[in-house]
């Protein structure tokens, strides 16, 4: 029988994006080797600002039809102060994951061993959950509009979508995550107090659903009393099933209590695996530290991992969270970030390493 290959499609895209996406495609090559069962058979695309300001787009008009030839994309950030955010961020990342459909974005947050986060007394036992995010429609959309621009009345709106086949489609999966975690407890968070159309209807499927999941435990919480409860109790939460800038702006927060932004994966997931899903770390372009070698790589690595769980490697998945583990149980390979003064090779090559020496 003929090893399994996953075809990736590597999108460094901008900034410390390049760096974080060649030593995570290291990483990668290593494990699939290690492992010995599955090829990896990957292609980088360069698409970007940088390609935009030489040929006025993000990526080809073909673009799409490229990707969904690719069993997974492994994206690295888009952003550059060169050109607006919003115009970098919907011709590339966001037309990606509207386009495709990746409407469960996952957030794992969880404090790695060796790793002090800022919060006394939390360690790994205490802050392990996972926030859902709902990623096509929500606060997100992309309904509204500019109307009398430049004039005294001038107006700008963003109007919030939520769809019963969007709202329902996000809490079932985080349901079904939810399951398959140790506390089956899931946190559905909403602002049905003060929105009250949307959000209530958010609401309303969430009741009407959970009677199919009777082995999960349900609590809700308005966002503002959740960046508290995150905080105070980290031990009381799982798994979070949050709204498109809800569950942007706790993972956040979630990612500054597990240590730095600069560890954080996500996985734009398109959970009928009929087109590919995104994997990339979560910290974004970082131009004030580009070109330095410094960027810490273990976001990527640690995407990576979620690369390999969801194109089912689960034995390999397992084996690069060990090394990173690994690393940063040592303590003594950090970037800046995290307090040490390590660079992105010292890293990479730490945890290949790892892999190296990890069991058969
Ligand atoms: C994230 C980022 C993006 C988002 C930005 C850059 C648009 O903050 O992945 O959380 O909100 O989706
Ligand atoms: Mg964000």
């Amino acid at each position: 029988m003929s090893k399994p290959t996953i075809r990736i499609a590597a999108i460094p895209g901008d900034g410390i994006g390049t760096e974080v996406i060649e030593a995570g495609m290291e990483v990668l090559h290593a494990v699939s080797e290690r492992d010995g069962n599955f090829d990896i058979d990957a292609e980088t695309f360069d698409w970007s600002t940088q390609r935009y300001l030489d040929h006025g787009d993000f990526m080809p008009e073909d673009g799409l039809d490229t990707l969904r030839t690719f069993d997974a994309i492994f994206f690295g950030s888009a952003g550059d102060p060169r050109v607006p955010d919003h115009i970098t961020l919907w011709g590339l990342r966001l037309k990606i994951c509207q386009t495709l459909d990746q409407y469960a974005n996952v957030r794992p947050t969880k404090l790695l061993p060796g790793i002090n986060g800022p919060l006394a007394g939390v360690g790994p036992k205490e802050l392990d959950w996972v926030i859902v995010r709902e990623n096509s429609e929500g606060e997100y959309a992309g309904a509204g509009g500019r109307v009398h621009q430049g004039l005294p009345e001038e107006v700008g709106f963003d109007v919030s979508v939520f769809t019963r086949v969007g709202v329902e489609r996000i809490q079932r999966f985080a349901f079904e995550l939810a399951r398959k975690r140790p506390r089956k407890l899931l946190t559905l968070v909403t602002k049905s107090n003060a929105q009250r159309h949307g959000m209530v209807f958010w609401d309303a499927v969430f009741d009407e659903i959970k009677g199919d999941y009777p082995d999960v435990t349900t609590d809700k919480m308005l966002v503002d009393a959740m960046t508290q409860r995150m905080v105070l109790k980290p031990e009381s939460i799982d798994t979070v099933v949050a709204t498109n800038l809800h569950a942007d702006v706790l993972s956040d927060l979630a990612a500054a209590l597990s240590g730095s932004l600069g560890i954080a994966p996500t996985g734009n997931l398109r959970p009928e695996k009929n087109v590919p899903s995104m994997f990339e770390p979560i910290h974004g372009s970082a131009f004030d530290i580009m070109g330095q070698g410094i960027a810490n790589p273990l976001g990527s690595f640690w995407s990576g991992v979620m690369l390999l769980e969801y194109n089912d490697q689960p034995k390999a998945a397992a084996r690069l969270m060990q090394a990173i583990e690994r690393v940063t149980a040592e303590g003594t390979h950090l970037t800046q970030d995290l307090g040490g003064t390590a660079t992105t090779r010292e890293i990479t090559d730490a945890v290949l390493e790892a892999i190296r020496q990890s069991n058969a």
